[in-house]
């Protein structure tokens, strides 16, 4: 087991070449063993075609080694310089509107133009063979964010004929496909691969089966894309540790499928960005305005420990005011460290904290970093050092166990519901949060898993909000998983072609339990279904068929079944709102014999381990004693004040 470590991002191409031992000093001063750097630096590493520098990449390697400090090296393929896009302009993505998205920030370029992936080898073989052995590099990092800035999906030529590949690849014949799609509705039907188009600028919608192999493809060519720099890192690199950083709310591209290349899945944390940007009503948004949402950044820790198979990180923590959300509020005193405990709780080996040092300059100049621009410490600065001594003096470790509660999210599932809202609001990320919330307040420790058959194994508790197209072979595992299990809305609800299952929803999982679904309606904002008990179906409800041996464990007020029954398995016909989430979670946590806590609202519990953290997100200081008992705290007060963490070893 590892200690715990932090880190930083460092761009040592933005200051004096005489500045950077004192920032190694530094960083190395305040307990940051973890440094990344590289990953926007192409115009430095080869100002023109063929003229590498890597001389100052090399001392700035050197530099931060003999301050004692590890180094994360990114590949800087996420900016190609000018002379790169002017030697191939149709590099460019294009997007939907046929427009390309031009030189001038980053991420300008097309995961299907081969003359750009080509280009991507060559630096990343360089980048490789030259620091491969270094003793100082501990990892490496594909890219930077794949898709941030909406750079999935790109209506290219070089797409276009790619596309094509991939649908031959995948139908063999043009008459499979025109079935899979359904094409012969509105005389779609092609008569071969080369006649396909890309699903943009059509009409009205285009067709969702299309909609979803263009998906599936564009997610595919971001793979093949990172798959081609982790073949040539290893190539020089044997034994290196590859990992990327992934975003938060973003589902583009399957990164499950993508983590299988990787060694360690990392993730971007932006709290209070991200809660801005948010769907949440205002009243939310000023409430944890300077906190951020409790769940979401639990939620990423959880979804991406699944990614890396139990290795992940944060790599880049908000530290301060970030510049590009609608607003940028200043983190409450304490925020910091809330998130950095909240990460290491959830398993993270590393936290690594974005920028060093704020930039005077280009675009994120208004972004805080721990240093302000002219190189005083800022607010992060002291917060950082804070935490490094407390989790040096905590002596804690990396911990990994199975949860005995799993939550499935599905990115095929999130594209289709995305693809066919069918309501306005029906945001499959929204209802997995919604629900991963609950469960959270629960005093729950949860995985987020994919629907696989591995991932479900030895579960008590698998919950499967709005899965999209399960498999026969992951159903056969449910049914034999023994566990209790929730599924519904919306789960089975479609074939993979994207057409309806030929005896109704839930198609397959009516193995697991004898329904169908025979009408389903979207609810605009305000419109509310109540049922019997408590609470009502917002958004979304269906209306259900069930066999005999079904029960109705909820029931709406106008009579239909809310919550179905048989056995260990439960269908919930529709999105709940708080309340009635509530009592659908006390059932099943009951059927499957899960021991829950009583929190109030701005409390959250994490396990690690034998070690349990409580936060506390809220703005008043609250005693958590009934949380604690007898034991003994390693951290904290059980007057736990506003962004408080506390920590004790459970003995049970
Ligand atoms: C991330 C990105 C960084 C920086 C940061 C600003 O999305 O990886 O390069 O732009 O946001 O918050």
């Amino acid at each position: 087991m590892t200690h715990q470590r932090l880190g930083v991002c460092y761009y040592p191409e933005h200051w004096p070449e005489s500045r950077w031992r004192e920032d190694a000093e530094l960083m190395k001063g305040i307990g940051l063993s973890f440094v990344r750097i590289g990953e926007f630096a192409w115009s430095r590493l080869e100002p023109s075609e063929g003229a590498y520098d890597f001389a100052w990449l090399a001392r700035a390697v050197d530099t931060l080694d003999h301050a004692g400090l590890k180094i994360v090296l990114g590949t800087p393929t996420a900016t190609p310089p000018k002379w790169l896009v002017d030697k191939m302009p149709d590099m460019a993505a294009l997007d939907a509107d046929g427009r390309p998205r031009k030189f001038g920030s980053r991420r300008h370029y097309c995961f299907s133009h081969e003359g750009y992936a080509q280009e991507c080898d060559r630096i990343v073989e360089r980048l490789a063979r030259t620091f491969g052995a270094h003793p100082a590099i501990a990892a490496w990092q594909t890219d930077n964010e794949y898709g941030c800035h909406d750079t999935v999906l790109s209506y290219s030529q070089s797409a276009l004929r790619a596309f094509r590949k991939w649908c031959a690849a995948k139908y063999r014949s043009i008459e499979t496909l025109n079935t899979a799609w359904g094409n012969v509705f509105w005389s779609m039907e092609y008569r071969s691969f080369d006649e396909i188009e890309l699903p943009n600028l059509t009409v009205t919608e285009a067709n969702p089966s299309h909609l979803m192999d263009f998906q599936r493809f564009s997610s595919d060519q971001v793979i093949a894309f990172n798959r081609r720099q982790t073949e040539i890192i290893r190539r020089h690199a044997r034994d290196a540790t590859i990992l990327h950083n992934f975003m938060g709310s973003f589902v583009d591209f399957d990164h499950y499928a993508l983590s299988d290349d990787l060694d360690v899945a990392a993730w971007d944390s932006y709290p209070l960005g991200f809660l801005e940007r948010s769907s949440h009503n205002n009243d939310f948004k000023l409430r944890y305005m300077r906190v951020g949402d409790p769940d979401f950044q639990a939620f990423h820790h959880d979804l991406y420990r699944a990614c890396g198979r139990g290795r992940w990180q944060v790599m880049e923590q908000q530290p301060g005011p970030v510049n590009w959300a609608p607003w940028n509020p200043a983190p409450a005193e304490g925020a910091v460290r809330l998130w950095t405990f909240e990460a290491f709780a959830a398993g993270a080996q590393t936290v690594s904290y974005f920028r060093w040092r704020q930039a005077p300059f280009a675009q994120e100049q208004m972004h805080e970093g721990l240093l302000l621009p002219y190189a005083e410490p800022n607010e992060g600065y002291h917060a950082v050092a804070r935490v490094s001594q407390e989790l040096a003096a905590l002596d804690a470790r990396v911990e990994r166990a199975r949860a005995p509660v799993a939550l499935i999210f599905d990115y095929e599932s999130a594209w289709a519901w995305r693809i066919e809202p069918q309501g306005q609001d029906f945001s499959y990320f929204d209802l997995v949060l919604f629900i991963y919330r609950g469960l959270r307040r629960a005093g729950l420790s949860v995985d987020v898993i994919p629907a696989t058959a591995t991932a479900i194994a030895e579960r008590a508790l698998i919950i499967a909000p709005a899965l999209f197209a399960p498999s026969q072979e992951f159903t056969e595992a449910l049914a034999k998983s023994g566990a209790t299990i929730l599924l519904g809305p919306r789960a089975g609800s479609k074939t993979a072609d994207f057409q309806i299952p030929a005896n109704l929803p839930p198609g397959v999982l009516q193995s697991l339990i004898d329904i169908r679904v025979r009408r389903v309606e979207s609810l605009r904002p305000g419109a509310r279904v109540p049922v019997s008990e408590s609470g009502a179906f917002v958004r979304w409800r269906e209306f259900l068929i069930v066999g005999e041996n079904v029960e109705r464990e909820l029931t709406s007020d106008d009579g239909e079944i809310a919550l179905a029954r048989c056995g260990n398995v439960f269908y919930l016909s529709g999105w709940p709102d708080e309340e009635l989430l509530k009592s659908v979670l006390r059932r099943i946590f009951q059927a499957a014999g899960i021991p829950t806590l009583d929190l109030s609202e701005d409390i959250r519990v994490r396990d690690n381990g034998a070690i349990r953290y409580i936060f506390n997100y809220g703005a008043e200081t609250t005693d958590i004693s009934a949380l604690i008992g007898e034991e003994t705290l390693l951290l904290g007060e059980r007057l736990l004040e506003p962004c408080g963490v506390a920590a004790f070893r459970r003995r049970d």
